[in-house]
């Protein structure tokens, strides 16, 4: 579900910024508000609203949850929001917490403000924290996501990150696949326009979508290997999130020559506010359907479809991200431990043929 399309930022990242270019496009309430009543009808407890940023607009925002919570007092909802918004609207969160917010998504992408400032984002390091600060007093959830691998991201900032999500509380709420994000540089992006990303740029690869890159120091590329094939596993064992996060701290600490005393496991019967298991989907489009029909129909298979353990967000479409426009593109957010194949079952018709579907990490492997 969006209220808006696009983006009024030009993060250097984001494969939003070559398609939109800082324009953002409001749809209108009346348009939205149906769409929430059809899928309260279909038995949607809970709304996903996958703007690339929900408070571009904040009064269209806030107006629309206003209505949906006056209308539907028990359907809880999250969004996603840049860091910089969340300083920016900090007094409006306890009323988005009264009125069934769970959580917010926002990309703290790095706690590094060298690296923060190539990539464009405007915030620093202690723009995050600050943010953490202000959905905790509201009594909301941050679950940050992160570019951790880039091309200027040294040890040291990496367990940064690791730190961050430890003293943070937040070892729930990031999945594990986060931590092995790549920087991606698709062939029309913005960040071919920092001067210091050329010397460690390798190829092109067209039909890979995405320029090579190597780490000036090689142990960082071996860590992000070696970061990714944990996730992976972890993800398709189901194992929990507080081992697995053991995992990469060890591996980062081998990496860094520091010894690591490891934090005491949380009960593994906690409750399961875990963040949800992100995969994209990218779906071969049929021909002569619009991507959108496509994503659409995924969202309401995984809305309305039981299955145990329980899709807990449903796809965002990211139908116009620049990827090619044979494929369809869609971030389906799940709980833990569904698997590829699962998720295959819900996304696609018995007997159809689209069925491309990638692990984010897979998707995001160099
Ligand atoms: C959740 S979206 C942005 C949300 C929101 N608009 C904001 O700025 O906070 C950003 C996330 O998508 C992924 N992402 C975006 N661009 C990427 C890139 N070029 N390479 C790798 N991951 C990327 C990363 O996980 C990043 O943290
Ligand atoms: S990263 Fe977020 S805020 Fe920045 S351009 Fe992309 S969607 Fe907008």
């Amino acid at each position: 579900m969006e209220t808006t399309r696009g983006c009024k930022h030009v993060c250097r990242h984001c494969p939003i910024t070559p398609i939109y270019a800082g324009r953002f496009f409001a749809v209108p309430r009346e348009v939205v508000l149906e769409d929430i009543r059809r899928q309260a009808a279909e038995g949607a407890r809970h709304i996903t609203f996958g703007d690339p940023d929900f408070l571009n607009g904040p009064a269209h925002a806030q107006r629309i949850v206003q209505a949906m919570h006056q209308e539907f007092p028990g359907l809880t909802f999250d969004f996603t929001a840049k860091i910089e918004h969340i300083l920016k609207h900090a007094d409006a969160f306890p009323e988005f917490a009264a009125s069934g917010c769970l959580f917010v998504i926002s990309a703290a992408e790095s706690l590094s403000d060298g690296i923060l400032e190539r990539l464009r984002k405007g915030h620093t390091g202690a723009d995050v924290r600050d943010a953490l600060r202000i959905l905790r007093r509201a009594g909301l959830s941050l679950r940050p996501t992160f570019i951790p691998f880039t091309p200027w991201t040294t040890i040291r900032d990496y367990l940064d990150i690791l730190d961050f999500i430890e003293e943070g509380g937040l070892v729930d709420e990031v999945a594990p696949v986060q931590l092995s994000l790549r920087l991606l540089i698709p062939p029309q992006s913005a960040m071919l326009e920092v001067d210091d990303l050329k010397p460690h740029l390798v190829r092109l690869e067209p039909e890979n979508f995405t320029w090579v890159w190597r780490h000036p120091d090689p142990r960082m590329d071996e860590l992000q290997r070696e970061i990714s094939r944990i996730a992976m596993a972890a993800a398709d064992s189901g194992e929990d999130a507080a081992l697995t996060f053991r995992s990469i701290r060890r591996a980062a600490a081998a990496v860094a020559g520091v010894t690591v005393v490891d934090a005491p496991l949380p009960p593994p019967d906690r409750p399961q506010t875990a963040a949800p298991y992100g995969r994209l989907v990218l779906l071969r489009r049929t021909p002569g359907r619009p991507a959108r029909s496509v994503l659409t129909r995924i969202s309401h298979q995984l809305s309305t479809t039981a299955t145990d353990p329980p899709v807990t967000t449903c796809v965002s479409a990211r139908a116009r991200c620049n990827v090619p426009s044979r494929y369809a593109l869609a971030f389906a957010g799940l709980q833990r431990g569904v698997s590829p194949g699962a998720l295959r079952r819900l996304a696609t018709k018995p007997g159809e043929k689209c069925g491309l579907i990638i692990p984010t990490e897979r998707f995001f492997r160099d």
